[in-house]
């Protein structure tokens, strides 16, 4: 009797092991061959033994030669050929991690089934950083992490061994595989909010280990520093950057960091922005803070990656302009190892902002956006919400041929899933694509994502890749439609508090502040006879942001305080406009729950269950946002809400 219980209990749990899908491979989902495929190189450095190995395990065409060549490609490029002959495969590069690369995407034709009888094709990344900022904490937190704790167990690290456990070790193999599969070339490993202690020996010590591995999968490990450190943890009395003992003390922690990491990155650094220091502690300039740490970097070959999320220095200034107004003098004034890092909108990662000014206004400095793959404003991991339109939206106003490199605020945790929602991965998966080529289309990623993650059924394909290139804009439409921001909850940023949250909190973080609706209307006058925000952008978009009749709609209570029965261009009034954006929003949210839950055929049972909990909560949260936010509207308005 015991005996048979037991026997069931052990069939349960293989069967639940056979059965999981836990979302823990991400798109690396393969399948491995029976037998090994023949791959050849000369090659003998780590990565393109990892290239081999990953063909050979999931490759099942012809052979693959992987081959060395200084003339083929640019630093991370690589060809790849099919010779007609043979069918044979030479994937060409002038580096190792172009192999690595070559291999990635030849696994990415085959998983995303196309054809791979004659292969030409020959790429080069658009920019030369392409880079994660995971905003993790040393206690494991994650600032905006929507998917548990942090993945760097630093417990499991042993920075004097050079070792970390096992488990550890498989789950960052995912990581490096999944991030040079779609070629992520660097990683910031902790929060731009920085503890001085992640300056320390002792971490120092196990960075070095994460960045041993990562070096194989061509991805450098960079730092956020708090700019205090040489106080918290030299024990000097001052950080100002033109002060002899600090400069010194940062060129001894730089040494210390590139005898343990001689391709060490560099450091991010957000100073004097939402209370961390900086150089203005001291009367000193960004330049000036940022050069000192500059100076210390370059006999190293390191970056220093300078926010310019930097606000509440210029009172009275409208929040969006002051970027523009702290930089554009310093613009010229960097050492060349200096990278401006700038958000895609000149606010903060709201579901839809105009883009960033400073891209315009910033002429001598090499400069990287910086986009939130983290949906800490669109629904966080709780709403599919899928973000390549809105990074391509971004695009098409702001040329990635103007960037050096482009950021992504990570999505990741220690979660089975990684991301919170399965349908976050492909926001992961989207930034590397894109920041490897902004020329792909959104509807092109999520249907190689799709293919890779789920299946090649186009009974699945085609209405999920519909909901997810849907997803963003009714997004928009149920949060903040037509130019509206900032009217979140305080604090979690989760739901909708359009009456909030002041005097508990400075001025420029109510929603008061940015919808100032009232009687006569509503939105922000951004406009010349307004806060002039408009004239921070170049011609013509300063002038057509600037009449109500140009401005484009889904801007018009950005940069217009507008009266309520102002005429919009399908001819309803401005207040009958609000309430048919967010009915459509929740409509859409409603119609991509129906639509997935006709998906359970195409899907393993676990995830079809933790995606379907996951739509049902969009809808609720989505109605939320709308009753809420119409209901308080109407206290202006004084119109009749309509369905
Ligand atoms: C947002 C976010 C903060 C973050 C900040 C930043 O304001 O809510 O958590 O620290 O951006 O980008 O620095």
């Amino acid at each position: 009797m015991k005996k048979t219980f037991l026997t069931a209990l052990l069939m349960a749990a293989i069967t639940c092991v056979a059965y999981a899908e836990d979302g823990s491979r991400l798109w690396l989902r393969s399948q491995r061959n029976s037998d090994l495929c023949e791959i050849t190189t000369k090659d003998k450095s780590n990565t393109a033994k990892i290239a081999t190995r990953e063909l050979a395990t999931y490759w099942h065409g012809k052979p693959v030669s992987l081959i060395k060549d200084k003339t083929a490609t640019g630093e991370e490029g690589f060809e790849i050929t099919t010779d007609k002959s043979n069918g044979h495969i030479t994937i060409k590069a002038k580096n190792s991690c172009g192999l690595l690369y070559g291999a990635y995407e030849l696994l990415r034709l085959q998983d995303s089934g196309m054809p791979v009888d004659n292969i030409n094709i020959k790429e080069n990344p658009a920019v030369k950083y392409r880079i994660l900022n995971h905003w993790d904490n040393l206690d494991r937190s994650v600032e905006r992490g929507y998917a548990g704790l942090s993945i760097w167990k630093w417990d499991e690290i042993n920075g004097d061994k050079g070792t970390m456990s096992l488990a550890l070790k498989e789950r960052l193999t995912t990581y490096c595989r999944a991030n040079a599969s779609i070629g992520i070339n660097g990683s910031v490993i902790n929060n731009v909010n920085a503890s001085p202690k992640m300056l320390n020996t002792l971490y120092i010590k196990k960075v070095k280990v994460l960045a041993d591995m990562f070096r194989d999968y061509g991805i450098k490990v960079y730092l956020s520093v708090n700019f205090a450190s040489p106080m918290a943890e030299g024990g000097l009395k001052t950080a100002d950057p033109l002060n002899e003992g600090v400069r010194t003390w940062w060129k001894n922690k730089v040494n210390e960091i590139y005898k343990e990491i001689p391709d060490f990155g560099g450091f991010l650094v957000k100073a004097n922005s939402e209370g961390q220091p900086g150089p203005g502690d001291y009367h000193r300039t960004h330049a000036e803070g940022a050069n000192m740490l500059a100076e210390a970097l370059a006999p190293h070959g390191g970056l220093v990656i300078w926010r310019s999320f930097v606000y509440g220095n210029h009172e009275g200034e409208d929040r969006v302009m002051q970027a523009v107004t702290e930089f554009e003098d310093l613009d010229g004034k960097f050492n060349s190892n200096v990278i401006l890092q700038t958000k895609n909108g000149p606010l903060d990662f709201q579901p839809r902002e105009p883009y960033a000014p400073l891209f315009d206004q910033i002429k001598h400095t090499p400069m990287m956006a910086e986009l939130q793959i983290t949906q800490e404003y669109l629904g966080q991991s709780r709403h599919l919400v899928y973000l390549a339109p809105m990074w391509k939206e971004f695009f098409s106003f702001v040329n990635p041929k103007q960037l050096i490199g482009i950021a992504g605020v990570a999505n990741t945790g220690d979660d089975a899933n990684w991301c919170g929602h399965h349908f976050s991965q492909a926001n992961w998966y989207a930034f590397g694509r894109l920041a490897w080529d902004p020329t792909l289309s959104s509807e092109q990623i999520a249907d190689e994502w799709l293919k890779q993650t789920f299946t090649h059924d186009t009974a699945f394909i085609n209405p999920m890749k519909e909901v997810m290139m849907s997803s963003r804009e009714a997004c928009v439409d149920y949060m903040m439609p037509l130019g509206l921001h900032h009217i979140f909850k305080a604090d979690h940023h989760y739901g909708p508090e359009p009456q909030g949250f002041y005097p508990k909190y400075p001025i420029e973080w109510c929603p008061v502040y940015y919808h100032k609706a009232d009687s006569t209307g509503i939105g922000f006058d951004r406009t010349m006879n307004g806060t002039k925000a408009v004239s921070q952008y170049r011609h013509p978009f300063d002038s057509i942001y600037n009449d109500i009749n140009t401005c484009p709609e889904e801007y018009l209570l950005w940069f217009h305080h507008v009266s309520w029965n102002h005429k919009m261009k399908d001819g309803t009034t401005l207040w009958q406009s609000l309430c048919a954006h967010y009915n459509r929003g929740v409509a859409e949210a409603k119609r991509f729950a129906e639509t997935w839950s006709k998906m359970e055929p195409y899907v393993d049972r676990q995830r079809f269950m933790e995606v379907s909990q996951r739509m049902a909560e969009q809808v609720e949260n989505a109605e939320e946002w709308r009753d809420t936010c119409l209901k308080y509207f109407q206290t202006f308005s004084r119109q009749e809400i309509t369905k």
